[in-house]
């Protein structure tokens, strides 16, 4: 059995500052016992939550989500490897979705984003008279959006 962490052991070891480790943990999103004296003690397994926790909000995943997620770990044991696959499962989609997003970030960093300015030599083929304006405001190709994709 593993020695229960500090928060700065936990700190160290994630990474994650002690003040957030304090706010996840007001957040209900990480739990800790207390020492005699009132000192928090994690038990080891927490650093993957953290882990979660941190990636999870990389990927655009709000606390509230995260919460949803963490709340499907059981909480009478150390989640297993099963217990974290199911987790990745709906996982997987956002990710996806992330990359996609990215790719279309990186290709739009020379070409035409849709975003109205026809500044640029490309927005006269992809962009005609700023006709992705019709979709909505914004960076429309950025976001995903075309003519194809709306109709
Ligand atoms: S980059 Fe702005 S409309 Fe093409």
């Amino acid at each position: 059995m593993f020695e229960p962490l500090t928060i700065g052991e936990l700190a160290r070891r994630t990474g994650v500052a002690t003040s957030a480790l304090r706010f996840y943990e007001e957040q209900g999103l990480i739990q800790s016992v207390r020492t005699p004296a009132g000192h928090r003690r994690f038990a080891r397994p927490v650093i993957r939550r953290v882990a979660f926790i941190v990636f999870a909000q990389r990927v655009g995943m709000s606390l509230q989500e995260i919460r949803t997620e963490l709340a499907r770990l059981p909480e009478n044991r150390v989640p297993n490897q099963e217990d974290w696959a199911r987790l990745s499962r709906t996982w997987k989609a956002r990710i996806d979705e992330r990359i996609a997003e990215l790719e279309r970030l990186k290709d739009g960093l020379t070409g035409c984003i849709g975003c109205g300015c026809l500044s640029i030599e490309r927005c006269r083929f992809a962009n005609p008279h700023d006709r992705a304006g019709k979709l909505g405001p914004g960076p429309r190709f950025w976001m995903g959006r075309t003519q194809e994709s709306e109709s």
